[in-house]
């Protein structure tokens, strides 16, 4: 199912991965939105000196998504460049479950080996998010 649009999704998270900058772990990340306006947005990882205020490369995507004038996140892949496939870590869960259904698909790749294919809700059972505050 969805072959063609995966396929951009894949090349996308790939592309942007290319230009992750990473000079200190040397672990480049790429991850690729489709978004409820029907386009892709795509976000790399950004390391800094003062190793703690880096970005993820899913931070980066939403970051762009937003700024482009999205609202809501339908499918996620992130790559990354070790062996295991590249799941999203704590703080971008949290990040996606800002924008993204339980059931949004998130499909996470390594350099090899067949992809892990999860959803936003196995990856953050019982979470808090926006519905949660009384506004
Ligand atoms: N990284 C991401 O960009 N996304 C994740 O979800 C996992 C980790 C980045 C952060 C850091 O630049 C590098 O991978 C190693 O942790």
């Amino acid at each position: 199912m969805n072959t063609d649009i995966d396929a951009q999704l894949f090349e996308a998270a790939e592309a942007v991965r290319k230009r992750a900058y990473a000079p200190y772990s040397h672990f480049t990340v790429g991850a690729a939105i489709l978004a409820d306006d029907g386009k892709i947005y795509s976000g790399c990882n950004v390391e800094n000196a003062a190793y703690p205020i880096g970005n993820c490369a899913e931070a980066s995507a939403i970051a762009a998504m937003i700024a482009g004038g999205a609202k809501r996140i339908e499918r996620v892949y992130v790559t990354g460049s070790g062996s295991m496939p590249t799941t999203p870590c704590g703080g971008c869960r949290q990040r996606l479950r800002e924008f993204a259904a339980p059931d949004t698909a998130i499909i996470c790749h390594g350099v090899e080996g067949e992809p892990l294919m999860t959803t936003l809700g196995e990856l953050l059972p019982h979470s808090f998010g926006p519905d949660h505050l009384d506004q």
